[in-house]
């Protein structure tokens, strides 16, 4: 296994996980990912961020092909979450570093996942301070709640390099390190499918912390995150911070999303009516089985939708279980901006429209229609209706979307 020199002196020391399908227990990984840690070589030796425990072999002989691992003089942890510290107790035994560097609240997470008895110094750093390694300086930026309550990043000015540990990164497992590599279609998709599904609840945050990079932008010319591609050149360092900002203002988008879980395929058959009155009022529209389709897939395809049309069946005087995990998921990633609409078929007690329009409107959606509903099959009327329900959704769509 070999380091990658992406920068004169500046190497990945990190790992690929090919088979990744299952990211952090919540979110699908259908492209794998991959764990990254940079090695930089100066007078003092630093290394930023581990990888996934399973794959600190591999990190260690990356590191070997560079230095001897007690060269180490520094790690900076931007991040304690276990994907970025797995290592971090090995690379302590083998390297015996002088300090580690992370946050305050870094450092308190730090200690509350290690016996750190013996360890190095864990040395708290803030916005402002900057740390000299010989020709090099290391700025560490606050990025509070990005997406932990510990995360920073480290700026090398000197190397026009932005170390953002989770921030940018896209689950990408491949042999090419850089983002210059791909077309920016792909690039965008697995952005959104990660920050979709991780950042999306810290937005006003993103935007500020946006605001703070754009005073160094032009002084940056790779931003390196702790998973996926290495955006390279000034290029592509402006395609991600715009993309960023695109993806955090939310702004609505002129396409619905409909779901729909079905027991005997009444609910499905008004979502297909909706789907028709979206299509003759030429608005775009996906239509997605809960039960079939996974909650962080649900979640990437509302990245371009600026409405979300809800039904299930009424189960046990409820909603069904697999729309209850869904929308539980999705309420947690706060998504705002959008139009939401109920709508499903009960056999005798009918609550679940309603339950559905309430906790819609619980995630602040705007809910300009009444939740529909209807008796067993529905019937050519109640088929109209939904079609007509679709038309109202589109053109509701256009007008917030024209704002
Ligand atoms: Fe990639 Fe929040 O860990």
């Amino acid at each position: 296994m070999k380091a990658i020199e992406i920068k004169k002196d500046v190497f990945w020391i990190g790992a690929v996980d090919f088979n990744k399908r299952n990211f952090h227990g919540y979110s699908r990984s259908p492209q794998g990912t991959t764990y990254n840690s940079f090695l930089i070589k100066d007078e003092k030796n630093v290394i930023f961020d581990t990888v996934d425990h399973e794959y600190e072999g591999t990190m260690l002989s990356r590191l070997s092909k560079v230095i001897e691992a007690e060269k180490v003089n520094y790690i900076v942890i931007n991040h304690a979450e276990k994907d970025h510290v797995g290592s971090l107790e090995k690379l302590v035994q083998v390297c015996r570093p002088e300090k580690i560097y992370a946050s305050v609240v870094g450092k308190k997470f730090i200690e509350a996942q290690f016996d750190t008895k013996g360890w190095p110094q864990i040395e708290a750093v803030k916005s402002g301070d900057v740390l000299n390694i010989g020709k090099r300086n290391i700025h560490f930026i606050d990025t509070k709640m990005l997406h932990w309550p510990d995360s920073m990043a480290s700026f090398i000015p000197e190397d026009k390099l932005l170390i953002t540990n989770d921030s940018f990164g896209q689950n990408i497992a491949s042999s090419e390190r850089f983002a210059s590599a791909f077309d920016k279609e792909t690039l965008l998709k697995s952005m959104k499918e990660y920050y979709y599904n991780i950042i999306l609840p810290f937005s006003p945050l993103v935007l500020k912390v946006l605001d703070k990079l754009e005073e160094i932008a032009l002084d940056i010319d790779m931003i390196a995150p702790d998973h996926g591609l290495i955006w390279d050149g000034a290029d592509n360092v402006r395609f991600v911070l715009d993309a960023y900002r695109e993806l955090a203002t939310q702004k609505t988008q002129e396409k619905a999303l409909i779901l729909f879980e079905t027991m005997w395929h009444s609910t499905e058959s008004i979502a297909n009516a909706i789907a028709s009155g979206l299509e003759i009022e030429n608005v775009p529209f996906k239509i997605m089985n809960i039960a079939s389709c996974h909650h962080s897939e649900i979640m990437t395809e509302l990245a371009d939708c600026g409405a979300v049309i809800v039904g299930c069946p009424t189960h046990n005087n409820g909603i069904m279980p697999y729309t209850a995990a869904t929308l539980t998921y999705m309420k947690g990633l706060r998504p705002q901006n959008r139009i939401g609409v109920a709508y499903g078929s009960y056999g005798w007690s009918g609550e679940a429209p309603k339950a559905l329009h309430m906790l819609l409107t619980e995630m602040n959606m705007e809910m300009p229609f009444e939740p529909i509903k209807t008796v067993f099959c529905p019937k050519e009327e109640e088929i109209a209706k939904a079609k007509d329900l679709g038309r109202e959704i589109a053109k509701a769509l256009k007008e917030k979307c024209s704002k």
